[in-house]
């Protein structure tokens, strides 16, 4: 962050206030409002954090209009084409591109870290069956800082680096584990002679009784959803885990709240509310139905899977989605599959109709995710979990960048109050 050489002019009943400006490496000037309540006794408004930095960060860059996503200055699509996810874990915990060395290193210490406490397969017993595999990860994550209370003082770096490690090896663990207990099905210990993709189709569909032989072209499908889902800047999730690991609390905690958010129809559970639409559609011919709902008003319904807070031009992942949506359901067989038709029309014809292109909705990374993840025999209720274990590595990389920033301090936001002002108590018999 460096200072422009600019500033921006406030003012307020005829009184000038003087604001600076910092210049990013790219994008948009920010103006430091950081002095304006201690110097003008205002606050700013932003519900919903549209026009609001809330740090720094030298992770992740989108160019929303032009459709760009950088993880530490590199592309997306040469990301999901050229690298995998473990390179791209280490790529945003430390900032550079591994040496194969570095690699080797890296990959190995994730390996070793991918069994859970075997204490903790009882945790997961007190659950329903029926439990929605998230609201299992919500807790289960949680309670790591019971089983792992070595790596929660964050006031070390050490312990923070052993935790970082842990979250990312374990989560797919942890993933498929609730999965397992949702369908009845006894838990697979992880295989560290495959691959973090390849160990974790194996965990989920292998069973004791017959191994699950995994293709290495859908265990390179999964490992482009991990890639593509990895981090995504300061959204909603991420800033929960910011906001929470302000207070100094447990990493566990952090990333249980950060799941938690995760979940919500609006950002990690569109790809299963967008699946379940797909299917309510059921074939071509109702989706004008469909679309003019989405237009009208006075109807809750939007598509899901389109649309997007940054974006407002084709979401970059959509774009490598729908490739790899295509490579598996082509390797699966899968041709006439209705689910992908009614996609596949729905986007062309809400990208033709001038409701959407007004509004610049484009269909976002979780309206392809779904098809590509039921078609390798994932359950609906699977998908935000998946999207959870893939972007444990941005909230852990955000929440490592908050310790290294020296202007860092609690997460504290102010309000525009329009309650009563003060008035006095009335005894409950005179009112
Ligand atoms: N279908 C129909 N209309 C929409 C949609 C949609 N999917 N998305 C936005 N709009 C309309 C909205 O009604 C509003 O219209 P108006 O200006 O006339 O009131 C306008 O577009 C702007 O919408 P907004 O809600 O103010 O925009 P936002 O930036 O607050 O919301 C969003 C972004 C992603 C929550 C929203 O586009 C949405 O609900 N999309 C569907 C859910 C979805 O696919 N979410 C996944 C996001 S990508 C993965 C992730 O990051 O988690």
């Amino acid at each position: 962050m460096t200072d422009s050489s600019k500033t921006a002019t406030l003012t307020i009943d005829g009184k000038k206030y003087e604001l600076p400006m910092l210049s990013p490496s790219v994008g948009p000037e920010v103006i430091d409002i950081r002095k304006l309540y201690a110097e003008a006794g205002v606050f700013t408004y932003d519900p919903g954090y549209t026009s609001t930095a809330s740090c720094d960060s030298t992770i992740t860059y989108i160019d929303g209009d032009e459709g760009v996503l950088l993880h530490r200055g590199y592309p997306i699509d040469q990301l999901a084409s050229k690298s995998h996810y473990l390179e791209v874990c280490y790529l945003l915990l430390y900032g550079e591109l591994p040496t194969a060395k570095e690699l080797e290193v890296f990959e190995t210490t994730i390996t070793r870290h991918t069994m859970i406490h075997e204490q903790m397969h009882n945790f997961f017993r007190g659950f329903r069956r029926d439990a929605h595999p998230m609201a299992t990860m919500v807790g289960v994550v949680g309670a790591m800082s019971a089983f792992y209370a070595d790596s929660a003082d964050v006031s070390d770096p050490r312990q923070r680096e052993i935790a970082s490690h842990r979250m990312i090896a374990k989560m797919p663990t942890i993933a498929a584990m609730a999965y397992k207990y949702s369908i009845g099905q006894p838990f697979v210990y992880p295989r560290n002679d495959l691959d973090y993709a390849a160990n974790f189709l194996h965990m989920c569909f292998s069973v004791p009784a017959e191994d699950f032989v995994v293709d290495p072209i859908l265990a390179r499908a999964m490992d482009r959803i991990f890639t593509l889902h990895a981090d995504h800047e300061q959204n909603a999730s991420t800033s929960t885990v910011r906001l929470a690991s302000s207070s100094g609390a447990n990493p566990f905690a952090c990333v249980a709240a950060g799941i938690a958010c995760l979940w919500g129809p609006a950002h990690g559970g569109a790809n299963q509310a967008c699946l379940e639409m797909l299917k309510e559609i059921g074939a071509v011919d109702r989706i004008p139905e469909f679309i003019a709902r989405a237009k009208d008003k006075n109807d809750p319904f939007r598509l899901m899977g389109f649309g997007h807070r940054v974006y407002k031009n084709f979401d970059p992942r959509a774009t490598v989605m729908k490739q790899s949506a295509d490579e598996v359901l082509d390797l699966l067989g899968i041709e006439n599959n209705p689910v992908l038709q009614v996609a596949k029309e729905l986007e062309k014809q809400a990208l033709e109709d001038p409701y959407f292109a007004e509004k610049k909705l484009f269909p976002n990374v979780d309206f392809y995710s779904g098809i590509i993840l039921e078609a390798m025999g994932f359950p609906t209720s699977m998908f935000t979990p998946i999207f959870a274990l893939s972007r444990t590595v941005g909230w852990i990389s955000q929440w490592k960048e908050q310790f290294s920033d020296p202007a860092h301090k609690i997460g504290r936001p102010r309000q525009l109050y329009l309650g009563a002002t003060m008035r006095s108590y009335v005894d409950v018999e005179d009112r």
